[in-house]
């Protein structure tokens, strides 16, 4: 078992509990105080909780058409139906939009009770259970509305890795190509159980630096920009991952046409993205003036412009006012190695 422990400069810290049979902890993660202990999961996690609490089980809808605030209204009329008190804890069971939803009912029943997660997918164990970010979706965007609410403890869980959909497992290791740029260097030579763990202590370490992405976390968006774009733009037919591994390969294609990085560089994104099994090139039916509309209402944009994260000399660093002629020549070049 890896035992990580992310520490933010205020003295809270949330402890990362990473390996093979995780989920077992899950009983002395339960804060001492609470004397209840309300699952949120899905039909179908494989994951029996077992606590030594008064324990209920709470299921919310499998997609993203269930990740609303009505979902959240929902859970949190059941936790005061059953009596949840603020002493008492939630657990999410499961991937990015368990732990989403129920974290932020967590964040907003009573004003706030503790949230420890129980990450069961690759995307949530290296990305989404990691770092506090809650939130559900609107009729306008993804991820509009939510709170910032560290859990008290995460669990990941690797053996459950092994059980995932293939399309699910591609997704998680989309997100994870990002962390090659984000100093996880050659994270494809580790055991998967490290590699997990390495994830988890740079997003730790990103997140402990600046919780409320007012600088370096927005770093954690490398290759997203393109992504959020073409999966709007696909209506959700390619996954958040599946996208982000094209998007890694655009931002560097963009890079290289500002002269930031070489073409040795970009054939590295290729590499490690097809490495993973996963595509490098344009979905073939995308809307390029349609992609443009949309990166340049992405919810990172502060002001007018377009904003992206580029690997440069010194790293990967947010660069805004990206010039469009650019941006445009970056998809001829996709198109032309496709
Ligand atoms: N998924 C990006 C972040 O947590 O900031």
């Amino acid at each position: 078992m890896i035992e990580l422990l992310l520490d933010f400069p205020d003295g809270r810290s949330c402890p990362v509990l990473v390996g093979s049979g995780a989920s077992a902890e899950l009983a002395s993660q339960i804060p001492d105080r609470a004397r209840r202990v309300a699952v949120v999961t899905q039909e179908g996690i494989p994951v029996q909780v077992e606590t030594d609490r008064e324990t209920q089980v709470f299921l919310i809808g499998q997609g993203e058409k269930y990740k609303t605030m009505s979902t959240v209204e929902e859970l949190c009329s059941q936790f005061a139906n059953w009596g949840l008190t603020r002493n008492d804890v939630v657990v999410g069971v499961g991937g990015g939009l368990v732990t989403d939803v129920a974290g932020f009912a967590a964040s907003v029943y009573h004003r706030g009770i503790d949230v420890v997660h129980v990450a069961t997918t690759l995307l949530g164990q290296i990305d989404a259970a990691i770092g506090g970010k809650t939130g559900v979706n609107l009729a306008q965007g993804k991820n509009l509305v939510g709170t910032y609410w560290q859990p008290s403890a995460v669990i990941c869980d690797t053996a459950l890795l092994g059980s995932l959909p293939e399309r699910e497992w591609k997704c998680g290791l989309g997100e994870l190509a990002k962390y090659h740029w984000l100093g996880g260097g050659t994270l494809d030579a580790l055991a998967l159980d490290e590699r997990v763990a390495a994830c988890v202590r740079i997003k730790a370490q990103i997140v402990a630096s600046d919780e409320r992405e007012s600088g370096q976390r927005a770093l954690l968006n490398y290759g997203h920009t393109l992504a959020h774009a073409l999966e709007v733009d696909g209506d959700h037919k390619l996954r958040h991952g599946e996208a982000v591994a094209i998007g890694l390969v655009y931002a560097a294609e963009l890079a290289l046409l500002m002269g930031r990085i070489d073409a040795a560089e970009v054939e590295e994104h290729r590499r490690v993205v097809q490495g993973y099994g996963l595509e490098t090139g344009l979905p073939q039916d995308c809307d390029i003036d349609r992609l443009m509309g949309l990166m340049g209402r992405d919810k990172k944009v502060l002001e007018s412009g377009y904003t992206f994260v580029l690997l440069g000399e010194a790293g990967v660093e947010v660069v805004r006012g990206v010039d469009p002629t650019l941006m445009r020549q970056a998809f001829d070049s996709m198109r032309s190695t496709a």
